[in-house]
């Protein structure tokens, strides 16, 4: 797919391969669950598409919450910057809570995330993550739950953003910026 500014779209991740890698974390988490009732909570904007996707394939009794965090500016580095533009809502006291992300990259967020809920007293807190880039991390963060480990690239779809824009692709893409061939 080739867009304006010479900026191309490659395929990462088919819708097929989430509709089924999905379907495995799904399982897994309720494997883990057995009776308990989670919190899950999804940290937007990124986790939109993983999270309604998951959820539905969850098939169990949960409560769902959301935060919303905002860590990069407008364009594609972290700045390592990290605040909540919104509160869990349900009460976290002695609860499960699953986190659900998009994506893990430096780690910055999911860190102060992790650490700000912590004060919440749950009783404890996964983390599911469909992407996962270990080897960006700038600060160590265990994920217990990962659909894809993608190892470099700028990518987009699926939720993951590039200024706003290639949310609502059904695929994972990566971003490749071309130089212009001509005046
Ligand atoms: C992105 C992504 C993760 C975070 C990962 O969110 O959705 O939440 O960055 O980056 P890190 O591991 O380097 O901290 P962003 O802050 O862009 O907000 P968004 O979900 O609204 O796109
Ligand atoms: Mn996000
Ligand atoms: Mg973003």
């Amino acid at each position: 797919m080739t867009l304006s500014n010479n900026i191309t779209l490659h395929p990462v991740i088919s819708p097929e391969q989430i509709r089924a890698r999905v379907g495995q974390l799904a399982d897994s988490l309720k494997a883990d669950l057995g009776d308990e009732r989670p919190v899950l909570l999804g940290v937007l904007k990124g986790c939109f598409m993983f999270f309604t996707d998951l959820a539905r394939q969850l098939d169990l009794d949960a409560d769902i919450d959301f935060v919303r965090l905002a860590s990069y500016g407008a364009g594609i580095e972290s700045s390592g910057r990290v605040h909540m533009v919104k509160s869990p809502e349900v009460e976290l006291k002695g609860r499960t809570v699953i986190i659900v992300e998009d994506i893990v990259d430096t780690g910055l967020t999911m860190r102060w995330l992790i650490d700000h809920l912590a004060q919440l007293g749950p009783k404890r807190i996964k983390v599911c993550a469909f992407i996962d880039k270990p080897e960006r991390r700038q600060t160590p963060v265990e994920i217990d739950y990962v659909g894809f480990h993608v190892p470099e690239g700028f990518l987009v779809g699926y939720g993951l953003d590039y200024n706003e824009k290639y949310r609502n692709l059904a695929g994972v893409f990566e971003v490749r910026f071309e130089p212009s061939d001509r005046k």
